[in-house]
């Protein structure tokens, strides 16, 4: 991104060989190479650099090639310029195999070094996972078990996968084991895809590069604080993964907990890795642990019943293809959490997730407390304005702040007014696919953007007491809602208890 007033030149990244697993699928097409062409004609790659692709299917070079300039016309953000393309295909490699098949990982090995020879990539390599996650252990294990995982004569090898990292604190820590059993956590880059995006990185830039907002940030100042990502999409093609999967599971150890530390954290002591991501595990790891029965009184799952959301009509959730006809999985969950510490002692934390909403919308409101009315008791208002910081994620990306305003006249009468910054209105950006800033951080090594060991780990501890009181109530306690509403009604008894409303999302 360059501001509207000077370009920002960013180097290209290390010399490298790009190695993705899974090669043959969505991911890959739909948004890696996207991202790799991006990068490209940004200038981005370095002139030593090649992708090898790896997958089961039998495939020639020439095919693969094939398949990726087809997704490229297809997925690119950008026009696609011919000869970026050609340039960035020419260095291209296809290589068949499987972690079941240990022999093709040798030959994967002796592909690596013949490139690395011919394009002086200096064994640097970059191992992405775009395979379903039960492939992560055994790919991980055979790079292990080959020698290619280890870092050596000064090259480096890091691994990206994506989440989910697990389904459930037990299984996160199984995979944290295997991973490090192979790799050192240096080497791993988990990427949670909502951290490529700039309104989400300039949560850190707003609190801790100005002075006005710290000083606020706190229980003595801060009402609530409500983070909803809502999605007009229902499930869709997805029904499989989703009905194993759930609302929860999906949305919140990750996306929303990531928005949750950005805000809640302490301030890092640098802006390095270390720093940043111990604050944001800290955070996670104070979330207030709950009993099964507080957890089902803090929480709502809701599913959603036939509707119109978006432009769609939208069949019963349990209507979708490849979703049992007597689900109890939800497609909406909201949560009321506390942590525990100084700073946010009493302040309670909303969070809502849900598909097939009547509005797409993804922010981090933040309530200050109200002024004292008391000035105003004998003036013809009757109430003020709640004061309100947003930063919104989506539709558009950028921070309003809600505040009391004077209407304009003799007697005196308040109104609730927002100033709100829009980035498009301030920077200039090519349209992206979100994976441009982790692939190219991953490439120089720098792992703020990604998440380590314990802070997934902390996110898992922090929402198992949810997936344990479910699991034992059963259809018990689960909600409906219409598709194309703002989701269950018991979601407004949750945060009415605490005597607060939601924000309205339609
Ligand atoms: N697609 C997206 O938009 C998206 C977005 C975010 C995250 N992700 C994550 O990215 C990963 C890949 O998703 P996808 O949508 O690309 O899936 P996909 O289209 O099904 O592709 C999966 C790829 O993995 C390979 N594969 C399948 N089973 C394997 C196994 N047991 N061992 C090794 N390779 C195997 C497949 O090729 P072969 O069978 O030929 O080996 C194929 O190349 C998943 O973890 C997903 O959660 C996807």
């Amino acid at each position: 991104m360059t501001a509207k007033n000077g370009a920002r030149v960013v180097p290209p990244a290390d010399p490298c060989c790009f190695v993705v697993f899974g090669a043959s699928g969505d991911l890959t097409h739909r948004l890696l190479m996207p991202a790799l062409y991006n990068l490209a004609a940004s200038g981005l790659l370095p002139d030593a650099f090649s992708i090898v692709g790896v997958a089961r299917a039998e495939m020639t070079t020439a095919a693969f090639c094939d398949g990726l300039r087809k997704a490229l016309d297809q997925f690119a953000t950008r026009k696609v310029e011919p000869a970026v393309v050609e340039r960035l295909l020419s260095c291209v490699t296809y290589v068949q195999g499987g972690p079941e098949d240990e022999a093709s990982f040798d030959r994967l090995g002796e592909t690596l070094v013949a490139i690395e020879h011919k394009r002086g990539t200096r064994g640097n390599r970059l191992y992405y996972l775009a395979t379903p996650p039960t492939a992560f252990t055994p790919t991980a294990r055979a790079l292990g078990r080959t020698g290619l995982a280890r870092e050596e004569n000064g090259a480096w090898r890091r691994l990206i996968i994506e989440k989910p990292f697990g389904t459930d604190l037990a299984s996160a820590q199984a995979l944290n084991r295997a991973l490090l059993d192979v790799f050192e956590e240096h080497q791993i880059f988990r990427i949670d895809h909502y951290l490529g995006k700039e309104t989400v990185q300039n949560i850190m830039v707003m609190r801790f590069a100005n002075g006005l907002f710290e000083p606020i940030w706190n229980r003595d100042h801060i009402d609530q604080v409500q983070i909803t990502v809502a999605e007009t999409l229902p499930v869709g093609r997805r029904g499989k993964f989703y009905d194993a999967t759930g609302a929860l599971r999906d949305m919140v150890p990750n996306h929303l907990f990531q928005l949750l530390s950005l805000v809640a954290m302490e301030p890092p002591s640098r802006f390095d890795a270390r720093s940043v991501r111990s604050e944001k595990a800290n955070v996670l790891d104070e979330i207030q642990m709950i009993t099964p029965e507080e957890a089902l009184r803090r929480s709502v799952r809701g599913q959603y019943l036939a509707g119109r959301a978006g432009r769609e009509d939208v069949p019963d959730y349990r209507a979708t293809r490849d979703v049992a006809p007597d689900s109890t999985t939800e497609t909406y969950v909201a949560l009321g959490l506390s942590i525990d510490n100084w700073r946010w002692a009493g302040v309670p934390f909303f969070l809502r997730t849900g598909k097939a909403l009547c509005a797409r919308v993804s922010e981090v409101a933040i309530k200050f407390k109200q002024a004292p009315f008391a000035m105003f008791r004998h003036t013809p208002i009757e109430h003020l304005a709640e004061n309100f910081l947003t930063v919104r994620i989506a539709p558009e990306e950028g921070i309003s702040l809600q505040f009391n305003a004077k209407v304009p006249g003799p007697s005196i009468a308040i109104d609730g007014v927002h100033m709100t910054f829009q980035y498009k209105d301030y920077f200039e950006s090519a349209p992206s696919t979100g994976y441009e800033t982790l692939i190219y951080d991953c490439m120089i090594g720098d792992a703020i953007l990604f998440q380590r060991a314990d802070g997934v780990e902390a996110g898992w501890r922090a929402v198992q007491p949810f997936l344990d009181a479910w699991r034992q109530a059963g259809p018990e306690g689960l909600s409906f809602y219409k598709a194309g509403s703002d989701g269950p009604e018991e979601a407004h008894r949750l945060i009415g208890d605490h005597g607060r409303r939601w924000r309205p999302v339609c």
